[in-house]
């Protein structure tokens, strides 16, 4: 077993991790079991999380690649009081069926707008390229699409608000 040493979500964590243990593996261990595994292989991203500002398909990372690092995870994004205001556009959109995909799409969602300036708001086939590679079988992806659409709407008012 290796030390590793990272913050989850802005908590520090201390753990052992075997070798060739991935990132996702190292999460589900401790606890954190948003970022689901499905393909394992890189194909589908429900097992997404944001490392930095970047967001990556954790079950391909190695653990040990996100020592020093701050990981988030769809546990992360609700504040104490309420939910991010993607997890209540995906909520309004009716965005989730099933909801296996939803932590990764909303991660990859996440990572997308956070990366953007709030003032300029993406148009449909940024959203849809940005979330391409997102694997869902229920929704067509209109709504998740529809979603980020809205929450990039709320932030930029929130923005300008904000700037008076
Ligand atoms: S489970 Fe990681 S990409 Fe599919
Ligand atoms: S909501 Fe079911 S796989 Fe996406």
């Amino acid at each position: 077993m290796i030390e590793m040493n990272l913050k989850v979500n802005g908590r520090e964590q201390n753990w052992q991790v075997e070798p060739g243990e991935t990132l996702l593996e190292a999460l589900r261990r401790h606890h954190f079991k948003g970022p689901k595994l499905v393909c394992g292989t890189g194909d589908c991203c429900a097992c997404t999380v944001v490392v930095g500002n970047k967001s990556v398909c954790s079950c391909c990372l190695p653990a040990l690649k996100a020592d020093g690092q701050q990981v988030t995870t769809v546990e992360g994004l609700a504040g104490e009081d309420e939910l991010h205001p993607l997890q209540a556009a995906f909520i309004e959109s009716a965005a989730s069926q099933c909801g296996f995909c939803t932590p990764g799409f909303l991660m990859r969602s996440y990572s997308f707008l956070k990366n953007r300036n709030p003032a300029i708001l993406p148009t449909e086939s940024e959203v849809r390229k940005a979330l391409a590679g997102n694997i869902c079988r229920c929704t067509g992806y209109v709504k998740p699409v529809e979603a980020v659409l809205k929450t990039a709407q709320a932030l930029k008012e929130k923005a300008s608000q904000q700037n008076g």
